[in-house]
């Protein structure tokens, strides 16, 4: 059993810091912002609450985080009471916001500065994914360090691999959200094309799902997009924010996105469209319009 925090109990987080509770057994303390979740929280776990990040991580031995974007992430970390105020040495930090590859950097060098650790370890598997303990976990870091905190992130994931230096999880976590992008505008252009031909939807997926166009996307969300329902799943939002970093990541790196940058454009009409929370399934809402 190890000393652990959460910072940050939104939709994945939430449910990620219970099972660290209840699956993996650790004592832990909890941070949020709105100070009604940490309390909720700690109700149904039976966890300690902190009034901030700084508090929550004050002799920890592994700092979980989760919020929402950079600037978050440099709030609850760096800032005025953070968690790097009080992280103690050899303390890990384990941040599960997706977030660029620079601030997982800067705070890989602000972490080694105080004598602690830092791992990027953005997360796949959506909502159902956390709630369920079975997320896919990217992790950038040393491996020594990576090899310390896998049996405590094993208790919200289903698969939890090292693929490189600091910043190397952000990478992988945007190679996920550039196949994404392009997968569902496929999948988005392929329900509209079979409906136009006048074709059985279930039908049609039920047989070519089987095939090489098979994908999880197309497995979990056909129902939901014949039917029009959107109100679910990963946001819009969120989906542009991970872009953003995606198309900066490229315009350093050289990487040629042309598919990627047009499906972001994409998303960018069904904001204009009031879809800033619809499920990014919602692609097909913009062919039907
Ligand atoms: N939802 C998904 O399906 C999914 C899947 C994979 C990855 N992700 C990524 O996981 C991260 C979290 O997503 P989510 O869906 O859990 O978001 P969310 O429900 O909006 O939760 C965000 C959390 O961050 C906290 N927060 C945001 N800004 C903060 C700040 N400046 N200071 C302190 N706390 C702050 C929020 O506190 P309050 O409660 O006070 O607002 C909340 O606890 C994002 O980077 C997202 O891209 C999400």
């Amino acid at each position: 059993m190890a000393k652990v925090a959460f910072i940050g109990l939104g939709v994945m987080g939430y449910p990620m810091a219970g099972h660290l509770k209840a699956k993996g057994g650790h004592d832990l303390t909890v941070y949020n912002r709105t100070a009604a979740k940490s309390e909720k929280w700690a109700v149904q776990f039976g966890g300690r609450t902190a009034a901030t990040p700084a508090e929550a991580a004050d002799g920890a031995d592994f700092v979980f985080c989760c919020v929402g974007n950079d600037d978050d992430l440099r709030s609850v970390t760096t800032g005025k009471n953070g968690a790097f105020e009080t992280l103690k040495a050899g303390a890990i930090f384990i941040d599960n916001t997706t977030a660029s590859a620079e601030v997982a950097r800067e705070l890989d060098a602000a972490a080694t500065a105080r004598g602690a650790h830092f791992i990027d370890a953005p997360v796949s598997g959506g909502q159902a994914g956390a709630e369920n303990g079975v997320l896919t976990v990217m992790c950038g870091g040393d491996p020594e360090v990576f090899e310390r905190a896998k049996p405590v992130i094993d208790a919200y994931a289903r698969m939890v691999g090292l693929m490189g230096p600091a910043g190397s999880g952000q990478l992988t976590k945007m190679i996920n959200q550039i196949c994404i992008a392009g997968l569902v505008q496929g999948l988005a252009e392929g329900i509209h094309f079979g409906k136009k031909a006048g074709l059985n939807i279930e039908k049609v997926i039920e047989v070519i799902s089987k095939g090489a166009a098979g994908s999880w996307q197309m497995e979990n969300r056909h129902k939901t997009m014949n039917a029009g329902k959107y109100d679910f799943g990963f946001a819009v939002d969120w989906m542009r924010k991970d872009l953003d970093i995606v198309l900066t990541e490229a315009r350093s790196n050289g990487a040629k996105l042309p598919v990627t940058a047009l499906v972001d454009q994409f998303y960018a009409d069904v904001q204009e469209m009031g879809g800033n929370r619809w499920d990014t399934s919602s692609l097909l809402a913009r062919l039907e319009k």
